[in-house]
């Protein structure tokens, strides 16, 4: 007879962020590109990849091989060793990345790379505060669960790491300064300029950014946004750690997200895509000018899987694949599709506040007021029992066979970037329709 594994793994397994009585787990027993298959044999497009992570779908047959060759080579060797794939993955993220970079601090996710960039960042400036914003997450850990603007911060895990300050958010739709842009003069960047100065301006250390902030909406900075925060961490000379964790690798038709503007980080933190999620890795990558500090003074960290070779091969594989598989330009290619069909979606249901994206990630933010524009649910909604109105229409979703997150108010539709413009229409057939849910608790 099978297992039970839904039920061995609801006793066995601790879920994350969940008390655990009421989770309910569904077994996956396959997964293949754009699609996984459950232990009932129904099948699902994956319209978050994951976690915004498996960027080109599963079971890549030439990143798997990559990673078969390098656990017949070896599957570990110490940081303090040197392992070729580390090193060439390593100078492939200085070709790939916009601007003057050089060395790489490796990890096995997103946290740890920005625990790895906010050290670096304190050791160059010998300042200890750093800055982020209110409508972000960073990770989990120490640093960047403190640094997290989200309730997954301060819903028990506060106190934090000291030093730590949120600042507002280039949030367009729901401007925190009531404004609009361009007659706004990008005050939400010049609020951060005033607090930096109100903080003692040798005291910060540096600015952690979300390029285009991904699980707490999909929210887009206006043009021109990071060539002023460019300019105020040069005048302070304040270090700018760019998180592409969820951004980078093709997600929002570029390499890195923050290529749609015209401004270098002198750190940019990556995991997620960066292999696929095939295995886990983070990459902390410094500038020219972090890297030469590190040549006389000592980068005061480290971990046992720094580096991992499994690791490091399906990162080098997952660049090669998004290169040779032209993957960027098909996320630029849906960008479209996404914006046309979201905007016709947008006009047939009063619960759609706003539409949002850009390459193949979108955010379709739900309100419940269509004159006020309340949100169809809130931050302090985020723990509570029970589905949410946007988790009613997710639910709805998954039941029609196609899969995503949400966060509070808003749906996270991000599917591999390898899918058609027809799969991402018939995805989106199916958020319309499951709109009507939200459409009936909207006044
Ligand atoms: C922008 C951003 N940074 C950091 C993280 C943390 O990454 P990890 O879960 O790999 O630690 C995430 C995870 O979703 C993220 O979206």
């Amino acid at each position: 007879m099978e297992e039970d594994y839904a039920q061995m793994e609801k006793n066995y397994v601790m879920r994350t962020w969940a008390a655990q009585r009421n989770v309910k787990v569904l077994p996956i027993k396959d997964a293949e590109g754009a699609y996984f298959t459950d232990i009932n044999d129904k099948k699902y497009m994956d319209f978050s990849s994951q976690l915004i992570a498996a960027n080109y779908g599963h079971k890549n047959q030439k990143v798997n091989q990559a990673i078969i060759d390098q656990l017949n080579t070896y599957s570990y060797i110490a940081p303090g060793l040197g392992a070729p794939i580390r090193a060439k993955l390593a100078k492939k993220l200085t070709e790939i990345a916009p601007g003057n970079y050089r060395k790489t601090f490796f990890s096995t996710g997103g946290a740890e790379a920005n625990e790895g960039g906010v050290k670096a960042a304190k050791y160059y400036t010998n300042a200890f505060k750093v800055i982020s914003r209110y409508t972000s997450y960073h990770g989990a850990l120490g640093i960047s669960i403190s640094l997290t603007g989200d309730p997954r911060r301060y819903t028990k895990n506060e106190p934090g790491y000291p030093g730590v300050l949120h600042a507002v958010d280039p949030y367009c739709y729901r401007c925190p300064f009531k404004m609009t842009y361009p007659e706004c003069n990008l005050l939400c960047a010049e609020a951060i300029r005033d607090q930096i100065l109100m903080e003692g301006k040798d005291t910060v250390a540096a600015l952690v950014l979300e390029p285009i902030v991904g699980s707490n909406g999909v929210i887009v900075p206006p043009p021109g946004y990071y060539e002023r925060i460019r300019e105020i961490c040069d005048e302070f000379d304040v270090v700018w750690i760019d998180d592409e964790v969820m951004a980078g690798f093709g997600r929002f038709g570029k390499m890195f997200a923050i290529e749609h503007w015209d401004a270098s980080p002198d750190i940019i933190t990556m995991a997620k895509g960066l292999t696929g999620t095939y295995v886990p890795l983070g990459a902390t990558l410094m500038s020219d000018k972090i890297s030469d500090f590190f040549e006389d003074n000592i980068y005061v960290h480290g971990a046992t899987y720094a580096g991992h070779p499994l690791a490091c091969a399906a990162g080098l594989a997952s660049i090669k694949l998004y290169e040779e598989e032209k993957l960027i330009e098909n996320a630029q290619k849906l960008e479209p599709v996404f914006e046309k069909r979201l905007n016709e979606i947008k006009e047939d249901h009063k619960s759609v506040g706003d539409v949002r994206g850009k390459g193949c990630f979108w955010g379709v933010e739900l309100i419940k007021d269509s004159k006020t524009h309340e949100p169809a649910s809130t931050r302090d909604e985020k723990f509570a029992p029970g589905p949410t109105i946007p988790g009613r229409v997710q639910q709805e979703c998954f039941k029609n066979g196609i899969f995503f997150v949400q966060m509070i108010s808003t749906l996270l539709l991000a599917p591999p970037i390898i899918v058609s413009k027809e799969e991402v229409l018939k995805g989106l057939d199916v958020v319309d329709e499951a709109l009507k849910i939200s459409d009936k608790e909207c006044k």
